[in-house]
């Protein structure tokens, strides 16, 4: 391991290290605190307007869960231990809870305790306030969650690729956690977690822990998680899973049939981790894995720690979708070392990981493809300004977001993701690569383990980089990317030989070229993407028909193409697409993918009305995240 001996450490990242080095302590009965000698845990965090918890007065620095997984009746029975820190005597723990069913709840030694619920509130649910005594050391909730828990997803065997077995998983990001563990769900709160999860023999149950590669003869699984994590990073999948490793510290899991297949997918696996550690620093977390879950999932992926939640949309056969990987991946330090304190400040999070995602592609795929990805990330960012500025949303295009009050994922778009990576490239642009490189990698080992919010980003960014030179300020204009709308003057402008190509290309065909005498040599999904955005609200019926018999897009295995492609169908009725169209939208359950479809086949009376009707079928294996966005669409 090679630090930069300059920077020094953390009392918590030297433990930490020091764990991973002497090997991690299994012992569950005892567990241990790796924040209890944390200084952060003395520094009062920022109010979280998505939280009912009280961190700044009594923290839960670990977590022990022990529950059993009953498939018949789609819920996690069982319960919850939480360790506290009581730093001001308090006399009361305030927990987010939703959906939860509690049914008694003990401090220390087995006595139990009062305890009220709130009245519900949308999207945030109960408050569950517990007497406790200024001695209490961890309080024990007996609980069930709800069939209709929104974090958990059910699916049943015929929702899988193997149709023999069920299927669960979670999705706890941002403020779903709660609907399947009591908890502090606050992202500035991170704490140690272990657990025992206990379902049939022939399931393997997964978590963002330490992982087991077999099934167990008895179904109980034991977890632990050492290094201290924030709640939207818990996650749990059940399922009949194999696993391949990938390398020395990395591996897929998936369902048996499907496993070799993700596991050719993702042969980069290992040189993403090695370009990453190079780039920012020994990856923190020991092994890294993927697991590739059914359709149903509602999101790409999902960074949880040691254990990336992927959709299968990504298995596109050519390995051209992999950057998801690198993206999760590069969150093993924007996001799950430094955090984002409140979902304010997700642009930490996401916009970080999308720059570090970009400058694992460039040393692991090279210059030109990550040219075309950042290309058409800036394509994205401006179609969004554009929708939220008409919608008179302007103040949603700031990095910094106003989300109290809101459901946070309202700031889930290209803001937080693409200007935020915008402006880290501005940055980088006014400082050279070299220094802004030294500045991320310190600001990684700095900070890891601790919430960030963009007040002290900013004030860690003047300390250890602009240094209050004005003319560097003037170059990068923080507050106004941060705080202002749109796009900044200083914005770079992506540059991409290859996607030239396909303007000319793009060109010719309006021109009157035939589809079958484009070059296309070569191309791959990102010419293709950017092709088909090209070709928006230029194209007739004719010319669609021209493309589809010339390249086959509606029959075309890889989702992003697909739903590019399904939008064009829509916008001219091209009836030809739509039995293809109707298969992707049933059978691919990822967020995404379905917006951009549901949404322009509202607009119209017949695209309505078939949408409905497509959305029932497809509604039983959709996630409750997409359910809601679809369901609001089509109201
Ligand atoms: N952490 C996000 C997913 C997320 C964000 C879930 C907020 C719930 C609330 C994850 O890292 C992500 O950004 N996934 C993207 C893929 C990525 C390549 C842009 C996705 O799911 O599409
Ligand atoms: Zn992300």
């Amino acid at each position: 391991m090679h630090f930069n001996r300059k920077f020094g450490f953390s009392t918590v990242a030297v433990l930490v290290l020091l764990f991973i080095i002497t090997g991690c302590n299994n012992n569950t009965e005892n567990p241990k605190t790796v924040n209890e000698t944390d200084e952060h845990i003395t520094t009062e965090l920022a109010k979280d307007a998505h939280s009912f918890s009280n961190p700044n007065d009594v923290a839960v620095t670990h977590m022990h869960l022990d529950l059993a997984v009953d498939f018949e009746q789609r819920i996690l029975h069982g319960s919850v231990r939480l360790d506290l820190d009581n730093k001001k005597d308090s006399k009361t723990l305030h927990l987010d809870t939703r959906q939860l069913h509690i049914e008694k709840i003990e401090l220390d030694n087995g006595e139990e305790t009062k305890y009220a619920l709130a009245n519900d509130v949308e999207y945030f649910g109960q408050d569950l306030a517990i007497e406790i005594l200024p001695t209490t050391k961890y309080v024990t909730i007996y609980y069930k969650t709800d069939p209709a828990a929104e974090a958990l997803q059910w699916l049943l065997p015929e929702q899988t690729s193997g149709g023999e077995h069920p299927f669960l998983f979670s999705q706890s990001q941002a403020i779903l956690a709660r609907t399947w563990v009591p908890c502090q769900d606050s992202p500035g709160v991170k704490f140690t977690y272990s657990a025992r999860i206990t379902t049939s023999p022939e399931l393997i149950a997964l978590m963002s822990a330490q992982n087991g590669t077999t099934k167990n003869e008895n179904g109980v699984y034991e977890f632990t998680m050492d290094q201290p994590v924030s709640s939207y990073l818990l996650a749990l999948t059940v399922g009949d899973l194999n696993f391949q490793s990938l390398g020395r510290n990395c591996g897929v899991y998936a369902e048996p049939n499907m496993v070799e297949k993700c596991a050719w997918e993702f042969t980069d696996m290992q040189s993403m981790i090695d370009s990453a550690e190079a780039l920012y620093g020994k990856y923190a977390w020991g092994q890294y894995d993927v697991v590739v879950l059914p359709p149903s999932f509602p999101f790409g992926g999902m960074e949880n720690p040691r254990l990336t939640f992927a959709t299968p949309t990504i298995i596109a056969g050519d390995r051209s979708l992999v950057a998801l990987i690198a993206h999760e991946l590069a969150h093993s330090w924007s996001g799950n070392l430094v955090t984002n304190e409140t979902w304010n400040d997700f642009w930490l999070n996401e916009g970080f990981t999308v720059y570090f995602e970009q400058r694992i592609m460039e040393k692991v795929f090279g210059t030109p493809y990550e040219e075309m990805e950042t290309k058409l990330g800036m394509g994205g960012l401006k179609h969004t300004i554009a929708r939220l500025t008409e919608e008179g949303n302007a103040d949603d295009t700031h990095l910094y977001l106003e989300l109290d009050g809101r459901n946070p994922d309202d700031g889930l778009t290209d803001i937080a993701y693409e200007k935020g990576r915008f402006f880290l490239q501005t940055i980088e642009k006014a400082v050279g690569r070299e220094k802004f490189d030294a500045f991320l990698k310190q600001y990684f080992s700095e900070n890891a383990f601790k919430p960030m919010n963009t007040a002290r980003f900013e004030k860690y960014l003047d300390d250890h980089l602009l240094k209050g030179d004005t003319a560097l300020i003037n170059a990068i204009q923080p507050k106004a990317w941060i705080y202002g709308p749109g796009l900044p003057a200083n914005a770079p402008v992506p540059q991409s030989i290859e996607l030239d190509k396909v303007e000319e290309q793009i060109e010719a065909f309006m021109g009157g070229k035939k589809a079958s005498e484009l070059t296309t040599d070569n191309w791959t999904t990102h010419h293709w993407l950017y092709f088909l955005r090209g070709l928006k609200s230029k194209v007739d019926t004719e010319q669609l028909a021209d493309l589809d018999d010339a390249f086959g897009f509606t029959t075309s295995g890889n989702s992003e193409i697909l739903c590019d492609w399904f939008q064009h169908c829509i916008a001219l009725e091209y009836k030809a697409a739509y039995p293809s169209m109707e298969k992707f939208l049933t059978s691919v359950g990822r967020r995404k993918f379905l917006t951009p479809l549901y949404e322009p086949l509202a607009e119209t009376e017949d695209g309505l009305a078939w949408a409905r009707n497509v959305y029932e079928k497809a509604k039983p294996g959709y996630h409750a995240v997409s359910k809601n966005t679809i369901e609001g669409i089509l109201k």
